[in-house]
């Protein structure tokens, strides 16, 4: 029996690309693992109302881990448009697999590295190496939400807080109510998780991004519970930022910062400017880890218009599945799939299309598989 029990989700257009060329990477690598397919997507939702069907989930129970390429995603209309007419009008919903699959494994931390390596012509600068820790299923993206917003919510607003007044006289349909909810348990698991990477990894410091100044709850239980954390963790400076001022210090002086700890929202916003400093979609790799599961993916999607075509770089892939090695602490194996990245990215001579160059996706692994 092998090692490992790895799921492999390709989900849909490039996501399915960047896996095979994932398969040519790990192979070479010989990792002892069985990789067994599940399925995810677009496709199944038309098909069955269910992107992430129940069949997957059982498969993701018995895995070590999942490496997911990426899934289409289209607004409520254009789902239920293509939902199969068989079962149009009986109450299927589409929702992101991927949001319910950091729900259902409870994957609170994102992870986000963005390194910029050397010889990358997309880089903004060569000696950035920032890593984005941001919480994965709170805040903003609670799902908490009411539009329109129901009498009864109203009232209670109303009776608890003066700032509603000013809200007192909006029609209960003309107003809309997304929930900003934290908890202290998430902010000590993300800032935790945060300090003990830049222990592990010799960082030299940890930002806290949020907000605290404005919003004073929400991202000020964030700020309050770094600071205590930190206290733990005496050779590493906490350093604070409001969001705003860090999107600008990260294009003044992003070589400055290291480790960046944040909430959902902050975090989405945060990493995407973060990846592009380091060349973009086409690098820019994640893991959402939980406490006994984790599902690693380019954070890319899956780019229908270069679905199938061999075209897109696989880089932001095998990135993400250097991630998976070092969770898996295969750290041997996770530094030498990256060095071969390193090297191929240094050499310039196999070069997807996003690097200006007209590699295909199964030549750029063929390259860090030689590396190897
Ligand atoms: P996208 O990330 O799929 O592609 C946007 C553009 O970025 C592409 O057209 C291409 O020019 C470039 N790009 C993306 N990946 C690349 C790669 N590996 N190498 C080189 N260039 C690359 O975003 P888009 O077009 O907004 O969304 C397409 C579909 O993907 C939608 O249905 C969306 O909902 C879904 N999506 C899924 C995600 C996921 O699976 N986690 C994340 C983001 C979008
Ligand atoms: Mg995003």
């Amino acid at each position: 029996m092998a090692k490992y029990k790895i799921a492999w989700l390709p989900g849909d257009g490039i996501g399915i690309d960047v896996l095979n060329a994932a398969k040519i990477v790990l192979d070479e690598l010989k990792l002892d693992a069985e990789y067994i397919p599940g399925e995810i997507g677009w496709e199944f939702w038309c098909k069955e109302g269910n992107a992430l069907p129940e069949r997957t989930i059982e498969l993701l129970k018995k895995t070590d881990c999942c490496l997911f390429g990426a899934i289409t995603s289209k607004p409520k209309e254009e789902a239920e448009a293509e939902l199969d007419l068989s079962l149009k009008g009986k109450g299927y919903v589409y929702y992101s697999p991927i949001v319910k699959l950091r729900q259902l494994f409870n994957l609170r931390t994102n992870l986000r590295p963005c390194k910029a390596y050397p010889g990358n012509p997309l880089n903004y600068r060569d000696d950035i190496d920032l890593v984005v820790f941001r919480e994965n299923t709170e805040d903003l993206y609670s799902g908490v939400e009411f539009h329109p917003l129901p009498q009864e919510v109203m009232d209670v607003l109303l009776k608890n807080h003066k700032s509603m007044k000013k809200f007192e006289k909006t029609s209960l349909d003309d107003m809309a109510v997304s929930l900003r909810i934290v908890t202290r348990k998430a902010c000590q698991n993300i800032v935790r998780d945060a300090f003990e990477y830049a222990k592990k990894h010799k960082r030299r410091s940890v930002t806290v991004v949020e907000k605290p100044n404005v919003i004073r709850e929400t991202s000020g239980l964030m700020i309050r519970e770094a600071r205590k954390i930190a206290r733990e963790y005496p050779g590493i400076p906490l350093w604070e930022t409001n969001i705003d001022a860090m999107c600008m210090w990260l294009v003044k002086n992003p070589q400055d910062y290291d480790v960046l700890v944040t909430s959902n929202m902050f975090g989405d916003i945060v990493s995407d400017l973060c990846a592009q400093l380091v060349g973009g979609l086409g690098f820019a790799c994640s893991g959402n880890i939980g406490d006994d599961y984790a599902v690693f993916e380019p954070t890319h999607g899956s780019a229908p218009k270069y679905a199938g075509m061999n075209k897109v770089n696989p880089i932001a892939t095998f990135l993400s599945a250097k991630l998976m090695l070092d969770w898996l602490r295969e750290t041997e194996k996770a530094n030498r799939l990256e060095n071969a990245i390193a090297a191929v990215i240094a050499e310039g001579k196999v070069r997807a299309y996003d690097m200006g160059g007209s590699s295909t996706t199964t030549q750029v692994a063929e390259e860090v598989a030689r590396k190897l």
